[in-house]
């Protein structure tokens, strides 16, 4: 049977996505019953690019599982120094461990590796593409902290161009009925036009504003992002950004007293410390929820047998093709093995690394 990697949480369906958050919510109330779930199984942690929570959360939730874990936070530690390509870094650990979770700076170079990979491969953040295990966290959540996945006014407010988390989340909520979108941003950080089509098409409410304090009042759920100075191409542009969007305790006295902030963090200055002691700052509970979410998925994908397969549109080879991202892991030289692959979609063309659609 084919192994199953998690590349994006699009590519779940519903009740595979509501499978994980039930299991999340059982693990969370019975650690005990999962404990040896994973007893003899290893997980291969390879970080690329810097993390806390995803990656110490996933190497958590292996061991609360009875699982071991092996792997590197830092590349140049690693044969990645001496030039070895991802292919191969991929082919061998996979002999090695029966599970990979995987952070890469580059677009698509999940979907690369997982095309080399003999075991289940887990997207822990491709560049600025996807990262679905923090959209699993946020999810998982809203079921703890809400109760309901529907029927929720959620703020997204700061860089909502660069963050990945906010995309993601925005594309999985559009799916539930009743959910409707403030989106709280500055006009050069607004959200790609491609997720403004997700929304229009799922008749998903939405409206686009630039002030945080005017907005506050009527949200059931409020998701503080951080500018993403490492996504900006000057530091001079990052500057004229940071800082813009503040939650303190004056904006927050306007709020539900129900209503949930969430953040994936890190944080830098978008939430004021003082906001920490208020009972609606859900964020350090979120980073713990995520093991939860990530323990689940886990189990679910190394299960030998089930209905949890996520099905991936087919990929067209095309020599004729060649994908104008140039963040895209096909335009790195050194990863020049990789085939062709592109998908159509009402008669126009992407990358099927990067998703990037092709001119
Ligand atoms: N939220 C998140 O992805 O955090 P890390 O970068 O610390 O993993």
């Amino acid at each position: 049977m084919k192994h199953k990697n998690l590349i994006d949480l699009e590519y779940m369906t519903k009740d595979e996505l509501e499978q994980t958050i039930r299991m999340a919510g059982v693990i969370k109330q019975r650690p005990d019953v999962y404990s040896h779930a994973c007893e003899g199984k290893i997980m291969a942690t390879l970080f690329y690019e810097p993390s806390t929570r995803t990656q110490m959360s996933f190497q958590t939730a292996m061991m609360r599982l009875g699982g071991k874990t092996i792997g590197f936070d830092n590349p140049m530690n690693s044969s990645v120094a001496k030039g070895e390509n991802l292919k191969d870094t991929i082919a061998v650990v996979s002999g090695y461990a029966d599970i990979i979770a995987m952070r890469h700076p580059t677009e698509g170079s999940a979907k690369a590796a997982s095309l080399y990979s003999s075991v289940p491969l887990i997207n822990c953040g491709d560049g600025g593409h996807f990262h679905p295990t923090q959209t699993l966290t946020d999810v998982v959540t809203l079921n703890f902290e809400k109760g309901r996945l529907d029927h929720l006014k959620i703020g997204l407010c700061g860089d909502l161009l660069n963050g990945r988390t906010v995309h993601s989340l925005i594309k999985t909520m559009s799916h539930y009925e009743g959910n409707s979108f403030v989106l709280i941003s500055t006009k050069e950080l607004t959200v790609p036009d491609y997720i403004k089509e997700i929304l229009e098409k799922s008749h998903c409410e939405y409206e686009e504003v630039n002030n945080l304090k005017d907005a506050i009042a009527d949200l059931d759920v409020l998701y503080m992002t951080r500018i993403q100075r490492e996504r900006f191409p000057s530091e001079e542009e990052y500057e004229k950004q940071k800082g813009v969007f503040v939650l303190d305790m004056d904006k927050l006295k306007l709020a539900k007293k129900d209503m949930i902030i969430l953040h994936p963090l890190p944080r830098v200055d978008e939430i004021a410390i003082e906001v920490d002691d208020d009972p609606r700052a859900c964020y350090f509970k979120q980073a713990e929820y995520g093991m939860y979410g990530r323990m689940a998925l886990i189990v679910l994908l190394l299960r030998a047998e089930g209905s949890f397969v996520f099905e991936l549109p087919d990929p067209i080879v095309s020599v004729q093709h060649k994908c104008s991202n140039p963040k895209c892991i096909t335009n790195d030289p050194q990863q020049f093995y990789l085939p062709k692959n592109f998908y159509k979609k009402n008669d126009r063309v992407f990358c099927d690394y990067c998703d990037y659609e092709i001119n």
